[in-house]
């Protein structure tokens, strides 16, 4: 069987992990997909950047949008990351072209994934995006395969690295907040623009994925009431833990009578709860489904490796010819959000 001809746009820190990754387990991946994985073609802003990755025998292409209807590549593997161009305009074009595509873009989806999963659907090819939402985590497979026949009441956790990073090290060393962010940059966890972390967007985005998944309506991040961590001090985080509480960065989304309830706000929760056990650049994202107990998925939500394991999974899908309805329903069944009003809580 010929080889599935991969081409990334975007070599930063995750898109360079996956090449690596890529190359580091052509076996494994061959076996487990029943054929090999070859990156053909790349891009991204720099040729000339030192990369620490080994692009011998790659074409690299100038042009984002030139590589997303490359006539060689079978899949086009988006990480430049933002919902508008490239991404936007490259994914639509590969996605009409028949190609398949996998992405860790929450933005984009969040924004633009009904457009998307529609060209997906008109045109056969695959749109895979676990790495979009806590990284190494498999929550979207989770809720789209693993509980595709369990009605859901809740999905609710840690989705931000960056944030859970933050408050961690707030908390633990008494550093401010310009200091943690500052690191968790360095370490690659936070986005371009740090303030879609800390202001709770990316978490919204990420909630909006998972609301969609849950509840069969259409991805809406404007459904969702958005508050982050920018304002928290170290003294916040003091007075909290002398009342027997840590603050966490929580994304909740609900069914309610009213419809489906969306937040991301700071919360006060007890220390001795397991989701105040969740530190560092950890998430973790808990599902009721009815007549079973709640499901909760743990691990790392941000930085390269974590975030290339979940999008190599998703190219050796392809590979192996899996292809998902991107919202676990087809189009035509996804229903319209309906927001509920907030609740005070
Ligand atoms: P980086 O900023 O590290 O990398 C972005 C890459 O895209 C760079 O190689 C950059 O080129 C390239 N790029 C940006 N704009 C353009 C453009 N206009 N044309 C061509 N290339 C472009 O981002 P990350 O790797 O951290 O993130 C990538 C995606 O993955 C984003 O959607 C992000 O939200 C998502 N993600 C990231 C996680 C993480 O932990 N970092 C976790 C989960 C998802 P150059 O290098 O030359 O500047
Ligand atoms: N900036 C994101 C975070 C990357 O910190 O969680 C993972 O999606």
């Amino acid at each position: 069987v010929a080889p599935l001809k991969v081409g990334i746009a975007g070599l930063g820190t995750v898109g360079a992990e996956v090449v690596r990754l890529i190359e580091a387990q052509a076996r494994v991946l061959a076996g487990r997909s029943g054929r090999g994985i070859r990156v053909v073609a790349v891009t991204a802003r720099s040729k000339a950047k030192k990369r620490g990755i080994d692009l011998r025998g790659v074409e690299w292409v100038r042009d984002p949008m030139a590589l997303a209807t490359h006539p060689d590549v079978d899949c086009f593997v988006e990480l430049m990351g933002g919902a508008g161009d490239p991404a936007l305009s490259t994914v639509e074009a590969a996605l009409n072209a028949g190609k398949s595509v996998v992405t860790a873009n929450k933005a984009l989806l969040a924004k633009h994934g009904l457009k998307l999963a529609k060209a997906a659907e008109k045109h056969g090819g695959a749109l895979n995006y676990e790495a979009a939402v806590g990284a190494a985590i498999p929550v979207i497979k989770t809720l789209r395969e693993g509980l595709a026949g369990t009605g859901i009441n809740r999905v609710y956790g840690i989705l931000n690295g960056t944030c859970n990073y933050i408050l961690t090290r707030m908390e633990q060393e008494g550093l401010s907040f310009a200091e943690c962010l500052a690191d968790a940059q360095r370490l690659g966890y936070a986005e371009a623009n740090p303030s879609f972390d800390v202001d709770g967007h990316d978490t919204a985005q990420k909630l909006a994925i998972l609301a969609s998944l849950a509840f069969g309506t259409k991805v809406a991040q404007s459904a969702v009431y958005v508050e982050g961590i920018s304002s928290i001090a170290p003294e916040d985080l003091r007075a909290a833990a002398d009342l027997g509480y840590r603050v966490k960065l929580l994304g909740v989304a609900v069914r309610t009578a009213k419809g489906i309830e969306q937040r991301v706000h700071p919360t006060m929760v007890p220390k001795s709860s397991s989701i105040a056990q969740v530190m560092g650049v950890t998430n973790a994202v808990t599902i009721d489904g009815e007549g079973i107990p709640p499901i909760t998925l743990v691990g790392p939500g941000a930085g390269g490796a974590a975030t290339a394991s979940a999008v190599v999974a998703d190219i050796a899908d392809v590979a192996r010819g899996i292809r998902a309805n991107p919202f676990g329903r087809p189009i035509s069944q996804l229903r319209d959000t309906k927001k509920a009003p907030m609740e005070r809580h």
